[in-house]
């Protein structure tokens, strides 16, 4: 299996271009499959998971072709089935439930398994479903959900972290052909809902609302094709902004959007890192000594989840006390076990993590868990002395796009290797 071999200090310099929404292209390119007309989705981010979505789209039928960040597709016959080893790998495939009940009024897929950061449930999206009038039967691990006809209707989607973002997204494409007026009420206000309901309307579907609480879809009768480039990844232009202050460098993010970045701007200012905007770009700076800061992860606008692991190797090095809580996920702290190897002094309780910062780090082999703890390790290798040998980092490779070629760039001594057993 391939390891990054990491040698650390050294300040990263110079441009990164982000790539496009790994979350937007999701839900985006489920939509395809609303229409049997030919469609078009550009600056789509090349990943394992992404093509990995083609490779589901080609398997219900359509024809799918994607190949440099652009997927050319026409569903034009599909099927309402989709390979239970397909979905049951990969979460962000639920996405097909939505679009596949709107298209053919019936639909049977797996039930994604948790995850090694929660349960990962579906039930909203179910009840978004149900409300629509489509009956839902779960058996032999398959969700089956069967409509005569979607009839539009009012629900609430908030859950036990508040909004759900793919519940949101699958009931969005459910009801755009749906008969009648549908909203959803505890709706998820994330960038990447806003990009797809942007990709529906120019479908011609009919949603408004779209970034607040509260999103309206009144249904149309058929959708055309269309064309669509995703918006830029907010949590991979985070990463790198961390990274920056993690090694006390100075960047310029491309391609990157600050309105999806507020929370995160908003907490590395407090910790003493200044992003400004400049034409366009971010310019991210450490401003001397880092700051501890308390950050609780919370639905859009508030501090994103995703970021939550990436920011904690960033305050291990900021002396003095800083408390992070978890709100949205039950088990979002296996970073931690390995951040301590490296040298950090971290304790868990319960929903938070006490981060004891300021001690220097030193390279170690640690082991990634999931795509957002792997770039945690990543950047306090890059921020540790000697080398730091992380292992497992396809987690890496299906969130984000040739990170070690845009860290390299970057200045920073990093390879990818086979791993040493
Ligand atoms: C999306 O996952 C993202 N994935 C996740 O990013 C992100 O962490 C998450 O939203 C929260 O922002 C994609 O977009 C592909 P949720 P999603 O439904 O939609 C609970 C990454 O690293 N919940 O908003 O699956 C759930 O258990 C990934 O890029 C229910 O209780 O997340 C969780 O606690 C990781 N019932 C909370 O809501 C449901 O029916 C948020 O989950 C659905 C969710």
């Amino acid at each position: 299996m391939e390891c990054f071999s990491i040698k650390g200090g050294v300040p990263l310099h110079g441009e990164v271009t982000i790539s496009g929404s790994k979350n937007a292209a999701f839900p985006v390119m489920a939509a395809t499959l609303l229409t049997d007309e030919p469609c078009v989705i550009r600056g789509l981010p090349e990943l394992s998971d992404t093509r990995f979505m083609a490779q589901i789209l080609a398997s219900l039928g359509a024809q799918v072709r994607f190949k440099n960040g652009t997927l050319a597709i026409r569903a034009k016959k599909i099927r309402g089935f989709a390979d239970y080893d397909l979905v049951r790998k990969m979460r962000g495939s639920i996405c097909i439930a939505g679009p596949l009940l709107a298209r053919l009024r019936q639909v049977r897929i797996s039930l994604p398994g948790g995850c090694i950061i929660g349960a990962r449930p579906i039930h909203l999206h179910l009840k978004g479903f149900a409300a629509l009038g489509a009956k839902i039967k779960i058996e032999g691990g398959y969700v089956d959900a069967a409509a005569k006809k979607l009839v539009g209707a009012t629900m609430f989607l908030g859950g036990r972290a508040g909004s759900t973002v793919l519940g949101t997204a699958n009931v969005m494409m459910a009801a755009v052909l749906a008969d009648g007026v549908t909203v959803i009420e505890s709706a998820a206000c994330e960038p990447e809902i806003v990009d797809l309901a942007d990709f529906l309307n120019v479908m011609g579907a009919n949603v408004s609302g779209a970034g607040s609480p509260t999103i309206t879809i009144t249904g149309v009768k058929k959708l055309h094709g269309a064309e669509h480039e995703v918006i830029p990844d907010r949590i991979e232009a985070a990463t790198f902004a961390i990274a920056a202050a993690a090694t006390d460098g100075e960047i310029t993010i491309k391609h990157a959007r600050a309105d999806h970045l507020r929370a995160v701007i908003d907490k590395l200012n407090e910790a003493n890192v200044s992003v400004k905007r400049s034409g366009g770009n971010l310019v991210v700076r450490r401003q001397g000594v880092l700051k501890p800061v308390d950050v609780t992860t919370l639905p859009y606008s508030g501090f994103p989840t995703d970021v939550q692991a990436q920011m904690m190797s960033l305050l291990a090095l900021a002396p003095g006390i800083s408390i992070i809580t978890e709100r949205i996920f039950e088990s979002r702290f296996m970073h931690v076990s390995e951040l301590a190897r490296l040298g950090a002094d971290i304790e868990i309780e319960g929903p938070s993590a006490i981060v004891k910062g300021g001690r220097p780090l030193s390279g170690a082999p640690v082991m990634a868990s999931d795509l957002r703890a792997s770039a945690a390790l990543v950047i306090a290798g890059l921020a540790a002395k000697g080398t730091t040998q992380v292992n497992r980092i396809y987690h890496l490779d299906r969130g984000y796009e040739n990170m070690d070629a845009k860290l390299r760039k970057l200045g920073a001594r990093i390879r990818r290797v086979e791993e040493q057993t």
